[in-house]
């Protein structure tokens, strides 16, 4: 069994997406892979409320408890790691995880640590996407999965989708656009990523 652990700060409706497609096209019997966990870094996440609801266990690190960075992320990495199964290290997929991670724990879950990002990459990368998409008089703006490296937004290109800026468009009109968007292609990355795990092995 793969068990998939999700990161998320608020919302958390790519998680729930996830969850949906996960259960709706029984990863569990196609790759032998299931969402064990979701991990937030805010107790006020809304994102947890939806994850219990959907009966996945939830744990809370409020990174304002720990003295450093590191610390913050050595703990997490303890919690992510009781997922690992024999010869299945755990799958870490960051959605609307609101923290910069340390070189450390990037290296530790290479190859194996997926992000997704509210902008068309390399364009935009870090914060306020929407907002400098539209300052910049983009004519579309999209959203990009990629595996993390120690580089912010900047590892490889898994999926990406396009929606069209329309006339009038504000920050907040752009980013429901593009998480419509995010909402079928994070799913359907992920898929195809235990896809390919299963060839290798
Ligand atoms: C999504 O738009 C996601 O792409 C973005 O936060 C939102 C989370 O929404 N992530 C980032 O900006 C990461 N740098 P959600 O909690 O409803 O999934």
């Amino acid at each position: 069994m793969r068990n998939i652990v999700i990161l998320i700060s608020g919302g958390g409706s790519n998680m729930a997406a996830i969850v949906k497609t996960a259960k709706r096209d029984n990863w569990q019997a196609h790759y032998g892979a299931k969402v064990a966990a979701v991990i937030s870094n805010r107790a006020d996440a809304a994102g947890l409320m939806l994850a219990r609801q959907q009966g996945i266990a939830t744990q809370v690190l409020e990174h304002g408890s720990y003295s450093s960075r590191e610390a913050f992320d050595a703990a997490l990495a303890m919690e992510i790691d009781q997922h690992d199964q024999p010869g299945q290290p755990a799958l870490l997929v960051l959605a609307g995880f609101m923290r910069i991670l340390t070189p450390a724990f990037v290296a530790r879950y290479g190859g194996r640590l997926l992000n997704i990002h509210p902008s068309l990459l390399p364009a935009f990368p870090g914060l306020h996407t929407h907002q400098k998409a539209l300052q910049a008089g983009c004519r579309f703006a999209g959203a990009t999965v990629h595996q993390v490296t120690a580089d912010l937004d900047q590892g490889l290109i898994l999926a990406q989708a396009l929606v069209p800026i329309l006339p009038g468009d504000d920050p907040h009109q752009l980013a429901a656009r593009v998480l419509t968007q995010e909402h079928l292609i994070y799913p359907r990355a992920i898929a195809a990523w235990l896809e390919n795990q299963g060839a290798e092995a």
